[in-house]
């Protein structure tokens, strides 16, 4: 159970508790795989996406999740809102929350934004954190773990044996941290491959290996995770070139053929096509990157319901 209310960081969630996500994501899609896509267990709540920085699938897939549970949808992005007349945070979160918002999927460009929108007082909404500067995206390794399980299912409850590499601008990734806190939470071996330069400092305190060679540990890994280089966080140049990075750090169709015969590649998208990841690596048999998407609308619809306490899961679907 999501005990503090809010989900702010993969630290809100025991390894039970982050399981309880798991199972009740796998529960609702066998509930929601027929015809029937739609549950009557929030009706009548409303939830708010209140976006402060761009996004699709985030966004998109809260939303979906949320009508899915019959929740009310209230959209909120920074951009075209009185934001840019100088409205605060505060103001902004009690204004939705005086439309009757009871839990608030917040997308900040500061670390720390959703538990300061949590732990101030200023609302009484549940919190979920939906990607805050470059601290965490808890639900994104949510979605990617329960990825990795339909993928691994002699790992079902337990994910020790699995090695998961996360490549690339590890510095700037929110779902690196997420990731690396969640997975070896589960008992996965997490090794971070990024050159030197892409990797944060106190990252020693992080339960991960560290590497700076790709092709040393391509063979080794179960799935690898591709990061996006997220040049718009970059204010300095980090590798010399583009073409370089692809060099050594991209997945191309060469990497590809020399990963173990199951491995997954995974990529929490955006993607930059052709710099981290190339066109047919994407698209290839062994991609699991658009069946991440569809994940993440199931693990959003299990996180609102245990939040919001929403009426009991029926056994199969019903009309609504
Ligand atoms: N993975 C992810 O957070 O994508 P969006 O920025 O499109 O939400």
């Amino acid at each position: 159970m999501i005990t503090s209310g809010h989900l702010l960081s993969i630290n809100d969630l025991t390894r039970d508790g982050a399981f309880e996500v798991l199972d009740t994501a796998r529960e609702l899609s066998r509930i929601t795989d027929g015809a029937i896509k739609k549950l009557p267990t929030l009706r009548g709540r409303t939830v708010v996406n209140l976006f402060f920085e761009d996004s699709t699938r985030t966004r998109l897939s809260f939303e979906a999740a949320a009508k899915r549970l019959s929740a009310d949808v209230i959209n909120f992005s920074a951009k075209g809102s009185s934001v840019s007349k100088g409205e605060s945070l505060k103001d902004t979160a009690q204004t939705l929350e005086a439309m009757g918002a009871e839990l608030v999927i917040v997308r900040h460009g500061s670390s720390g934004a959703a538990a300061r929108l949590a732990q101030s007082g200023w609302i009484k909404s549940h919190v979920v954190n939906a990607g805050d500067g470059m601290h965490e995206h808890p639900t994104q390794a949510l979605l990617d773990a329960y990825t990795i399980r339909e993928h691994f299912p002699e790992h079902d409850r337990d994910f020790t044996g699995l090695r998961i590499g996360i490549v690339g601008d590890i510095l700037h990734s929110r779902v690196a941290r997420s990731n690396a806190l969640l997975l070896t939470s589960l008992g996965a071996q997490v090794v971070l491959i990024a050159p030197p330069t892409l990797i944060p400092i106190g990252v020693s305190s992080w339960p991960v290996e560290i590497s700076y060679d790709l092709d040393a540990e391509i063979e080794s890994l179960d799935a690898i995770m591709m990061l996006r280089v997220q040049s718009e966080r970059m204010n300095d140049a980090f590798f010399p070139s583009e073409r370089e990075y692809a060099r050594g750090y991209g997945l191309g169709a060469e990497r590809v053929n020399a990963m173990k015969e199951r491995a997954i590649i995974m990529h929490p998208g955006p993607m930059n096509r052709g710099l981290e990841i190339s066109a047919s690596s994407a698209d290839s048999e062994r991609s699991v990157i658009l069946e991440q998407v569809s994940n993440g609308v199931l693990v959003r619809m299990a996180v609102l319901y245990l939040l919001m306490g929403g009426t009991a899961i029926p056994t199969e679907g019903v009309l609504v």
